[in-house]
């Protein structure tokens, strides 16, 4: 794939260390000791010395195994991140044998699963753009331009955004290096054409961070769910934080609505005794309790019934969060019941 901004001039020489007892690969990005990430794509980007070796082989925890053919002295690739520790081993080879092999450690963080909350001893949240980064520029563009400021707003959605993949891959910057991140079938709407800088201040301390708490960010587009929640009585604990991305990732996922998980087992992380199927109806003579699954919603035509079914992740003017307007179980029964 052709890509716009590299110029790649093949016969740069850098000064990539094979210094004694360094061993031959070395890596630009991550540093060696223990990185901390939040989301599921880490990149990485290391050199071997001129016909050291022929082939990168590298070991990503459910990743698996995979082979990156050595072309020049820049390698650069995308490994999946797994919730908690995960050990990235890298080995170079030279006619099949191996020549030098190195471990990368990085622990993916993670406010939803409450055991991988806080990181082990000695790793640390290292900031890529918050180093000059010389050597990456003489392939990659790294200062962003006019097309990564495009606004994108939910209202006009897609209408305003662009409709070609081509387009977006040679006008990004981040394309080049972050495109893994948006390949997962549910992908949020500004990150789907690549406007990273609706999110991602460039002038701020870091580079690229991200205002705090989310739903200042998340409420900047989504006015309408702003005002539609606000108002109402009740707000789910998670929401009330103003940690939307507790539950949703900004960029993209395998499940509707861009979710960490499918909405069920989103909830049952959280309310792990719902999971038993003694709900809603545990002191009835019925052993099964009501389902919360396998069925179809009766209301929300098309989609499966669920936790959502009945309970509204973010607000409600109705207790325990019901996805109706009830004042009691008997009124919200009758949403689905209609013979009660
Ligand atoms: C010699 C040119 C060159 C240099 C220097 C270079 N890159 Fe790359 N990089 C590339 C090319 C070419 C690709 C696209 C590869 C592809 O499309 O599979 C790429 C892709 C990437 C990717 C995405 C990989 C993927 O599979 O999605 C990352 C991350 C990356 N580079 C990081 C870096 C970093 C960090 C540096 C500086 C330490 C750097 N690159 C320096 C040529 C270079
Ligand atoms: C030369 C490749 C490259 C380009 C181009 C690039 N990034 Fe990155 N970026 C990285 C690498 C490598 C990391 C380290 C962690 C990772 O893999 O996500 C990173 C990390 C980040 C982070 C986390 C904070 C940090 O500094 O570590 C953000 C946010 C980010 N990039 C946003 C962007 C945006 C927005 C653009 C486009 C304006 C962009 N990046 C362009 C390579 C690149
Ligand atoms: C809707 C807002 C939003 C958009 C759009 C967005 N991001 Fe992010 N991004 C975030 C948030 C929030 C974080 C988490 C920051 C934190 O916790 O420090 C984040 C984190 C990151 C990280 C660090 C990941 C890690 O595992 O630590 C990278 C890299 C990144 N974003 C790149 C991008 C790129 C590239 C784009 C454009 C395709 C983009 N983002 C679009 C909100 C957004
Ligand atoms: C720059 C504007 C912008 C920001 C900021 C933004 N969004 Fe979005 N969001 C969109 C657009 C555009 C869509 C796509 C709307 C569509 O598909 O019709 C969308 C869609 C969504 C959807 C899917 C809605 C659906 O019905 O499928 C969710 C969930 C979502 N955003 C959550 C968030 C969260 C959480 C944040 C904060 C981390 C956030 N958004 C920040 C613009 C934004
Ligand atoms: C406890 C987890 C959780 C939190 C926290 C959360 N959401 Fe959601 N959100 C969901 C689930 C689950 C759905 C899908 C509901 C369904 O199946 O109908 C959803 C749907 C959405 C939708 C699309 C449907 C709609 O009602 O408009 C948007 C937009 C959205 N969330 C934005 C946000 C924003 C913004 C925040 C932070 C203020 C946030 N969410 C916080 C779980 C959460
Ligand atoms: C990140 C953890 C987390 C997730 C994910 C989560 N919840 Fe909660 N939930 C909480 C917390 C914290 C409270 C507040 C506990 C309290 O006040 O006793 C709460 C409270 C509730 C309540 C009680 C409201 C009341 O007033 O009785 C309901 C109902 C609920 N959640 C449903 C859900 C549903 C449905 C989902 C999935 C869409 C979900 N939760 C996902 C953490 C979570
Ligand atoms: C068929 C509708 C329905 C479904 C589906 C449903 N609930 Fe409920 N939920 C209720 C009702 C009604 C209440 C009020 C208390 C009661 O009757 O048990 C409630 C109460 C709650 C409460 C707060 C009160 C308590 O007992 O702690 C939580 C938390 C909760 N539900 C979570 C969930 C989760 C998680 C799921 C999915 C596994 C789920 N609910 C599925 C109807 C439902
Ligand atoms: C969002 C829709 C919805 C709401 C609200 C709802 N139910 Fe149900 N209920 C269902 C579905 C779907 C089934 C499964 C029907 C089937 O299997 O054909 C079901 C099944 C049942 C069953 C049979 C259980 C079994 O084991 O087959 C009982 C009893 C029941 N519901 C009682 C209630 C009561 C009591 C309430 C109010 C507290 C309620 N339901 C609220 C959707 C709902």
């Amino acid at each position: 794939m052709k890509i716009f901004h590299l110029a790649v001039v093949c016969s740069l020489i850098f000064a990539v260390s094979a210094e004694a007892g360094e061993g031959l690969i070395s890596v630009h990005y991550p540093p060696k000791e223990g990185t901390i990430m939040e989301y599921g794509i880490l990149g990485i980007s290391l050199g071997v010395p001129d016909g050291s070796a022929g082939e990168v082989r590298i070991t990503a925890g459910k990743g698996g195994t995979r082979s990156i053919a050595v072309r020049g002295e820049f390698i650069c690739f995308t490994v999946p991140l797994e919730p908690g520790l995960n050990n990235i081993e890298i080995a170079a080879l030279k006619e099949k044998t191996v020549v030098d092999r190195v471990v990368l450690s990085v622990f993916r963080r993670s406010d939803l699963i409450s055991k991988y909350r806080v990181p082990p001893q000695g790793f640390k949240k290292t900031y890529f753009h918050a180093a000059d980064r010389a050597a990456c520029t003489k392939c990659h563009a790294l200062e962003p331009g006019l097309f990564d400021r495009k606004p994108v707003s939910p209202a006009t959605f897609p209408a305003d955004a662009f409709d070609s993949v081509t387009v977006i891959a040679a006008t990004s910057t981040c394309y080049s290096c972050h495109k893994a991140l948006t390949a997962y079938p549910y992908v949020h709407g500004p990150a789907s054409v690549w406007s990273c800088l609706s999110c991602h201040d460039p002038e701020s301390a870091p580079p690229y961070s991200v205002k705090k708490p989310d739903s200042v960010v998340c409420y900047g587009c989504h006015v309408e769910q702003e005002n539609r929640w606000v108002s109402m009585k009740y707000h789910h604990g998670p929401v009330t934080t103003g940690k939307c991305t507790i539950c949703h990732s900004p960029h993209a996922s395998e499940n509707p609505f861009n979710l960490f998980k499918p909405t069920w087992q989103l909830c049952v992380n959280c309310h792990p005794e719902k999971g038993t199927g003694k709900h809603v109806i545990a002191e009835s003579s019925s052993a099964e309790g009501h389902p919360t699954r396998n069925r179809k919603d009766p209301v929300r035509t098309g989609r499966d019934l669920t936790c959502a079914s009945c309970h509204d992740p973010h607000a409600s003017d109705s207790p325990h969060l019901w996805a109706f307007k009830a004042e009691g179980a008997p009124e919200l029964c009758r949403k689905c019941h209609y013979d009660k």
